[in-house]
């Protein structure tokens, strides 16, 4: 059949760039990078039980456990960590105390892997969830509700704390109103020029953080109780812009989309209305779905792992936070 002059065709064929392998590469478009990666890892004191929720594969380490990993992924070139604290029953509070205590748990571990690994950026999760009885990312009113400015306040002194101790970028992550700007006010005022803020702008009110959650020990605490009054609402996009656009102008520097596989389109709208890096965030949920898959040997763990993230990035991440970093760095290596 003659096709000669329909619609470009043959002139114009897709396949011919697709044709060999080198062809493909020199033109792929986007290229993972291990700079591109963050390695999240839950610290737990010494005396502490593991608590590895053997089905979710998340691991629960100690200060020690920490730096004989990181000794391992530096090897292999990541150069990000982010750390969450698994802090024990008898520190949590109504008011998130042990969050500003300058011997915390994650104080502690910045000192030994500054020690060890003086390059290595340790980003810190500025959240209360960790550190409240009730779970929340806020401390509660007597009405009940998640009491907005009082919790600014702690979480200014929490920022500062971490930012002592040699923290060189903090991650809010509580969708608190108005946490960069004071943040922001208390790092400048106490002489913290450099330290950066890496704001989670969208943070949506996923289900997607339960195992993570299971691991921090939050999730019990938290109960039916939802983070609907702070978290974005997963049906919105303009809402996750605004939110994005405001704290750029409240000082942020990089900003963060979460959690990341089902919110490409909101990672592309950022990127397209904003000029500062953007992080995005493959959490716990979406970790382990792939794991299960593969587990089950209905996925090929390294090239959905991979292709998960080069989509990630794709769609206009600068960095991206996984619970695969460490292995993905090595397949990268070989
Ligand atoms: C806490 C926080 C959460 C995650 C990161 N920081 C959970 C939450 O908001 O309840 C989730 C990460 C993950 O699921 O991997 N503020």
């Amino acid at each position: 059949m003659k096709r000669f002059g329909s619609r470009g065709f043959p002139y114009h064929r897709g396949r011919r760039l697709r044709s060999l392998k080198n062809l493909r590469e020199i033109l792929s478009e986007n290229q993972l990078s291990v700079n591109n990666l963050v390695m999240p890892y839950f610290v737990r004191e010494d005396n502490d039980n593991e608590l590895v929720d053997k089905s979710s594969g998340l691991k629960r380490l100690t200060v020690f456990e920490l730096t004989k990993e990181i000794e391992k992924i530096v090897k292999n070139g990541v150069k990000t960590v982010a750390l969450f604290p698994i802090v024990s029953k008898e520190k949590k509070s109504e008011n998130a105390e042990e969050s500003y205590n300058k011997d915390n748990l994650i104080c502690r571990a910045l000192k030994e892997i500054h020690a060890e690994f003086p390059n290595l950026i340790v980003i810190c999760d500025i959240a209360l969830d960790a550190y409240t009885l009730s779970g929340h990312d806020g401390v509660i009113n007597k009405n009940g509700k998640i009491d907005n400015d009082a919790t600014l306040d702690i979480l200014a002194k929490m920022s500062l704390n971490f930012a002592s101790s040699g923290c060189k970028i903090i991650a809010p992550s509580d969708m608190m109103d108005g946490r960069i700007k004071v943040i922001r006010e208390s790092l400048e005022s106490n002489n913290f020029f450099e330290t950066c803020i890496l704001s989670y702008s969208s943070k949506f009110c996923s289900n997607f953080y339960s195992p993570f959650r299971e691991v921090l020990g939050s999730k019990k605490n938290l109960g039916d109780s939802s983070k609907e009054t702070y978290q974005i609402d997963f049906r919105n996009s303009r809402e996750a812009l605004k939110e994005s656009l405001e704290d750029i102008y409240e000082g942020s520097d990089i900003l963060m989309v979460k959690p990341a596989g089902y919110y490409l389109d909101i990672i592309k709208e950022i990127k397209d209305n904003s000029l500062i890096p953007i992080a995005a965030y493959q959490v716990s949920g979406e970790y382990c779905m792939i794991k299960a898959a593969a587990d089950k040997n209905l996925l090929n763990l390294e090239k959905v792992v991979i292709e998960s993230l080069t989509c990630i990035k794709r769609s206009g991440a600068d960095l991206i936070f996984s619970y695969f970093s460490d292995i993905v760095a090595e397949w990268i290596k070989k």
